[in-house]
């Protein structure tokens, strides 16, 4: 056989074996998928009678209103009202945050938390900007109580531990601290006294940065692989076995969370103001959230706290003895083929990538501004603040807000009081991050242009 047939008959060969590595990828991604939002990984939370009774714990209007609604008007009250949204491309009315099996159990997701409404489109890979989880464990510990059906780890737990202040962010990295301190480092549950916790509220990040970070979390200390991804499930109820057993699924989820990317700008946009910010940009901000286009980069930079002087909590909060012992367990050593580092010395915040930055208000990892202008105008951020619709505000890029003197104190609904954000709160803080600072009104403008197109 002459060469060229046989080049040929490589090159056949090879293309084949991409196609099946290819389908693979693609299989694993929809696995990935699937396994979140079909299959239970936690105990369940709560049974479709209670969400179908739900609204009777709801104070009035409200309570009335839901009295009088449809079946169908009354399921998409409760999801307004906790943060939930329905899945893209299923017409099933399962909400994207929770498993809900035929058995009727509903079981927490990460989409909860990691799958939100992007200006009104549900979007899994969009931190969920209206979660919340606090009202909703309250009212549902309430409904529970009045039709006699038994009470979840959640409900109990969240007597002790504040679930989230503010919808929309979460106490979720003192959750993964204190299920984490009650675990030997090959996992197995041991019983140690508690130790004090620093709560504080976080806005999730996107997953769609999550094929460009070499390291994740807001500091940055963890080197990324599949087994990190499980530490979400570490309640009780999952023994060390059940982390074993479930790795090979996680790096289908692995697989699934590195194809995501962000979604597309589609209002108005000026190209040459584009092209303008994009110049900006690349000479203010691209040191530390790197370039972005054809040949785009990533620099994963961390800034100390003092230089980038946004609100220092959570970089407190989880000690280095914490880091150390995340260190030595089992999620942080992936295997022989995928070692893994992590930095337990260290200070201050990772400059996040900025891709599809327009789509993840509020900013800041305590989601503590609610627009990109804001970002841009650190002296005219807004002290106390609320979200007041789903639509996007095109001029300020991010939340539509109206703002307020003080905490409503006295506003009879919860769901209400915990829509408002008091940046002079614990952990709240909304100050620094005052690189903008040296630009003119002129560039400002043009580099939030720029950002659109990320
Ligand atoms: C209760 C809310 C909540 C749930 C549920 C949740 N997360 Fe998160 N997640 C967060 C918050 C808040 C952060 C930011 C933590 C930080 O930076 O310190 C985060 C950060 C992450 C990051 C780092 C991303 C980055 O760019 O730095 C990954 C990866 C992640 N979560 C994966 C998961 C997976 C997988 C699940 C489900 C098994 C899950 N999370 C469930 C709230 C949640
Ligand atoms: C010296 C490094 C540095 C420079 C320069 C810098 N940033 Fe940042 N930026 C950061 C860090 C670190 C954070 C994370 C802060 C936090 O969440 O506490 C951040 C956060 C942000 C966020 C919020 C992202 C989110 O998802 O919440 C935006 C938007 C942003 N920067 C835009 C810019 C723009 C625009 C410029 C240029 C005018 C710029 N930054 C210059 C380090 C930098």
């Amino acid at each position: 056989m002459c060469q060229k047939t046989l080049n040929i008959v490589f090159v056949f060969l090879a293309c084949v074996v991409a196609a099946a590595a290819n389908a693979d990828d693609t299989n694993a991604v929809a696995r990935g998928y699937r396994l979140l939002t079909e299959t239970p990984l936690l105990p369940s939370d709560f049974h479709q009678r209670v969400v179908d009774d739900v609204w009777q714990s709801w104070p009035e209007p409200l309570r009335s209103k839901a009295e009088k609604a449809t079946p169908e008007q009354r399921r998409k009250m409760t999801f307004s009202r906790y943060g939930l949204t329905t899945r893209p491309g299923d017409d099933s009315g399962k909400p994207l945050q929770y498993v809900v099996g035929d058995d009727g159990q509903w079981t927490m997701n990460c989409f909860s938390c990691h799958g939100g409404s992007v200006y009104g489109k549900p979007t899994p890979g969009a931190p969920n900007n209206r979660f919340a989880l606090q009202t909703m464990t309250e009212e549902v510990r309430r409904t529970k109580f009045r039709i006699g059906e038994p009470m979840s780890r959640m409900d109990l737990g969240s007597l002790f531990i504040p679930l989230g202040t503010t919808h929309g962010t979460t106490n979720a990295v003192v959750f993964g601290m204190g299920l984490m301190h009650q675990r030997d480092e090959q996992l197995n549950v041991v019983n140690r006294p508690p130790v004090p916790l620093m709560h504080h509220d976080m806005d999730a990040p996107p997953w769609w940065h999550f094929y460009k970070r070499p390291y994740i979390y807001i500091d940055g200390f963890a080197q990324k692989g599949h087994r990190g991804l499980m530490q979400f499930m570490l309640v009780p109820e999952n023994g060390p076995e059940f982390f074993r057993e479930h790795e090979e699924d996680f790096r289908d989820v692995y697989a699934y969370m590195s194809s995501l990317r962000p979604p597309k700008y589609d209002g108005a946009i000026d190209d040459e103001l584009v092209s303008v910010g994009k110049g900006v940009f690349d000479r203010n901000c691209a040191e530390c959230h790197g370039t972005y286009g054809d040949d785009s980069e990533y620099p994963n930079r961390r800034i100390p706290l003092d230089e980038i002087g946004t609100d220092p909590v959570r970089a407190e909060a989880l000690t280095e003895a914490g880091r150390a012992k995340y260190a030595r367990s089992w999620f942080a050593h992936a295997g022989e083929d995928d070692p893994q580092q992590t930095i337990v010395e260290l200070d201050g915040y990772v400059a996040p990538p900025l891709d599809g930055v327009w789509a993840s208000a509020p900013y800041f990892h305590n989601g503590s501004v609610p627009t990109l202008w804001h970002v841009l105008h650190p002296s005219e951020r807004p002290t106390v603040w609320r979200p007041v619709s789903e639509a996007m505000d095109e001029q300020r890029l991010g939340l539509t807000i109206e703002l307020a003197e003080k905490m409503p104190v006295t506003e009879p609904d919860v769901a209400i009081r915990r829509s408002y954000f008091d940046t002079r709160r614990f952990g709240k803080s909304n100050s620094g991050h005052t690189y903008p600072d040296e630009l003119s009104e002129a560039e400002k403008a043009a580099v939030l242009e720029y950002l659109k197109t990320l």
